[in-house]
Parts: C-alpha cells; sequence; structure tokens
C-alpha cells in the first residue's frame, strides 16, 4: 500500500472482531502506536494474539455501552477508528434492544468521548444497509432510503449522530459505508456467520451450504484490504471537502449467490477436489434482505484517492488460502 499513516496514537475499537483485528496488524505494521478496546462478546482473544506482546500495543477489555471505558480508551489519542458493533441483519431482528444499545448508545458514548479528550479524527464503520429500500444502483452516497432493518436503522442513526457533532463540536469525523466485507479472520461460526466463510466451512466438511432465495440476489463484495486502505486514506485526508463525509466502500462489482458459490467452489477444489461435486440448497429469503447492492466508488476515489486492489476473485483467493491453513 502507497499511502499509510505513521507514527500515530490510534485506538481501534471492536479489534478483536474482523475488520478490527486486520487494522490492527496493519496500523502496527506501519509504525503506529495502538490501543484496542473490545469485550470480547463477537470477537476473539485469538484474533489479538499476535500482538499481545507488542510494545506499541495495548489492549483495554471494555465495554463501549460504559462511558468511563470509553474515556479511558481514547485518553492520548489521535485518530479513532471505530468498529466496535453487534453486526447482522438477522441479529438485530430478533434482539433490537442489544444491537440498539451498542450500536446507537455504545456509538454516542464512543463520539462524546472522542471529543472530549480532544480526538482530531473519528472515522467509523458506516454500513451499505443505510441505503435500506432505495432502489437505485449503483448506490451513491447522496441518495439513501429507509432502512430495512433494526441493523440498518442503528447505522443511519450513528451517520446523523456524527455529522451532528462535526458541525457542533469541532470533530472531524469521517464514515466509511462497508459492503460486505470478507477475508481473514472473518468468523465462519454461529447463527450470524456471514455468507462467504459459511459457504466455505460447509465446503470444507463437504456439506452443501444453503442459498437463501434463489441465488439471484447480488452484493458487492468487498475484501478486506480495500478496506484497510479506506481506513489509512480517511485517516490522511487532508482537503476539507473530503472531511466531514460519508463515502462507500466497496470494490464496485456485483456477484450473485450463485456465481459466488460456483466462485468459492471452484477454488476450494484446488485445495480438495472432492468440493468439486457439491450443489447449494436452496432456502427461504431472510427478512430485512435487499436483494442486489452494488456500490457506486466514485466518491471515495475523487476524494480520498481510494483505489481497490482486490476484485472478488483475487479477494476470494487469498480468503480461500488463509481459511485452508486457519480452520
Ligand atoms: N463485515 C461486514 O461485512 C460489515 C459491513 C458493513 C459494516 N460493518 C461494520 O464494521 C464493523 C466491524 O464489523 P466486523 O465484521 O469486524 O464484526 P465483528 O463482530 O467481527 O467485530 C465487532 C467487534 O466489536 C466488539 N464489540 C461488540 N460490542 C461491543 C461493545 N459493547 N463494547 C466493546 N466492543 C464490542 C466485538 O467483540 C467484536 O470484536 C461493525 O461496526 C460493523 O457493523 C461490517
Amino acid at each position: 500500500m502507497e499511502r499509510v499513516i505513521k507514527n500515530k496514537k490510534i485506538l481501534v475499537t471492536g479489534g478483536a472482531g474482523f475488520i478490527g483485528s486486520n487494522l490492527i496488524e496493519s496500523f502496527l505494521s506501519c509504525g503506529n502506536q495502538v490501543s484496542c478496546l473490545d469485550n470480547f462478546s463477537t470477537g476473539k482473544r485469538e484474533n489479538l494474539k499476535e500482538y499481545m506482546d507488542h510494545p506499541d500495543f495495548r489492549l483495554l477489555e471494555g465495554d463501549i455501552r460504559n462511558y468511563n471505558d470509553c474515556l479511558e480508551a481514547v485518553s492520548d489519542t489521535d485518530i479513532v477508528f471505530h468498529q466496535a458493533a453487534l453486526g447482522s441483519v438477522p441479529r438485530s431482528i430478533k434482539d433490537p434492544v442489544t444491537s440498539t444499545d451498542v450500536n446507537i448508545g455504545g456509538f454516542v458514548k464512543m463520539l462524546f468521548a472522542s471529543k472530549e479528550a480532544g480526538v482530531k479524527r473519528f472515522i467509523y464503520a458506516a454500513s451499505s444497509s443505510t441505503y435500506g429500500d432505495h432502489p437505485g444502483l449503483p448506490k451513491v452516497e447522496d441518495r439513501t432510503g429507509k432502512p430495512l432493518s433494526p441493523y440498518g436503522i442503528t447505522k443511519y442513526v450513528d451517520e446523523l449522530f456524527a455529522a451532528n457533532f462535526a458541525s457542533t463540536y469541532n470533530i472531524e469525523v469521517i464514515g466509511l459505508r462497508y459492503f460486505n466485507v470478507f477475508g481473514r479472520r472473518q468468523d465462519p461460526h454461529g447463527a450470524y456467520a456471514a455468507v462467504i466463510p459459511l459457504f466455505v466451512k460447509k465446503l470444507m466438511n463437504h456439506e452443501a451450504p444453503v442459498v437463501n432465495g434463489n441465488g439471484s440476489f447480488s452484493r458487492d463484495f468487498t475484501y478486506i484490504d480495500n478496506v484497510i486502505q479506506a481506513n489509512h486514506l480517511a485517516a490522511l485526508a487532508d482537503r476539507q471537502e473530503a472531511i466531514n463525509q460519508v463515502y462507500n466502500v466497496a470494490h464496485g462489482e456485483r456477484t450473485d449467490l450463485n456465481t459466488l458459490f460456483e466462485l468459492i467452489r471452484d477454488i476450494a477444489g484446488r485445495y480438495d477436489r472432492r468440493v468439486l461435486e457439491i450443489k447449494p440448497v436452496y432456502g427461504p429469503e431472510r427478512a430485512g434482505d435487499i436483494p442486489h447492492s452494488l456500490a457506486s466508488i466514485e466518491k471515495a476515489k475523487n476524494l480520498l484517492g481510494y483505489s481497490p486492489t482486490h476484485n472478488v476473485k483475487k479477494g476470494l483467493e487469498e480468503a480461500l488460502e488463509w481459511y485452508w491453513e486457519n480452520l
């Protein structure tokens, strides 16, 4: 990666999770001091084990719903990368109360603590779910619809709070609307696992993955390295018009679930030929799912200099190599 942040004091919330742990790895490798705040509700200690003895790494076990934990975590910090949240649309439908407490209550506490501590920039994980029922494709940042799930509502409300804080207080905010991120360390286990690790795990076990619906639903699957790049660029952005904005972070390429399955099966077949015989089974559509998602990445290209390095196939090749070595 060409443009990276260096010599900064950084806090990553949700750093024991999939995206957060990848950010920590990248920030440490570029010579930053990195703190992590996590309550390990969905994150894993294993994701941090490589950094525990790193002299520039500090772990704070705590909860973003606890304001004192937030205050302790943000002290002496230049930039916050706020990733902690409860992901998953189905989880938020099953338990909207906890998702709201964490994703909105915790978000505001982190934002307010950051402002109180004099943090210069607050970069946060927003979501493509904010587009809700808006039918337009590709998704352009200022054209959003009504969120379709409690999760989508929480991520939309976070953007409102961030914009309000930017105009009310002297804190810079940047929201990165991630589109279906995948890659190393994404958890394949549990009821709320994302589609790519779920398909990979099933194939590794010689089982047929379940496709929700008829497989025609499509997503802009985004490899983790593209997300890492966008976070570095958001931290580096210095043009005024680039700050206090939200950006789509995606590859700008749409893959339907049937094609995704075939891509994964073909790559998995390089490791284990038996998976080439497996066909998916089809189940009901999931509540709260939008049929298609595809990002315009023009805004991030123009204002941040974003240039994704991995399309879905290249990303899947790297991800599967990791799963085969680590699962
Ligand atoms: N993975 C995706 O495709 C995707 C897409 C859009 C947005 N996002 C957003 O990106 C962020 C990271 O997602 P992820 O996929 O890495 O999820 P993840 O579940 O792997 O990571 C979330 C982390 O936050 C921590 N956390 C949860 N509640 C907490 C609390 N109350 N206090 C402290 N820590 C807490 C968890 O323990 C976990 O380590 C989230 O904000 C998510 O909404 C992810």
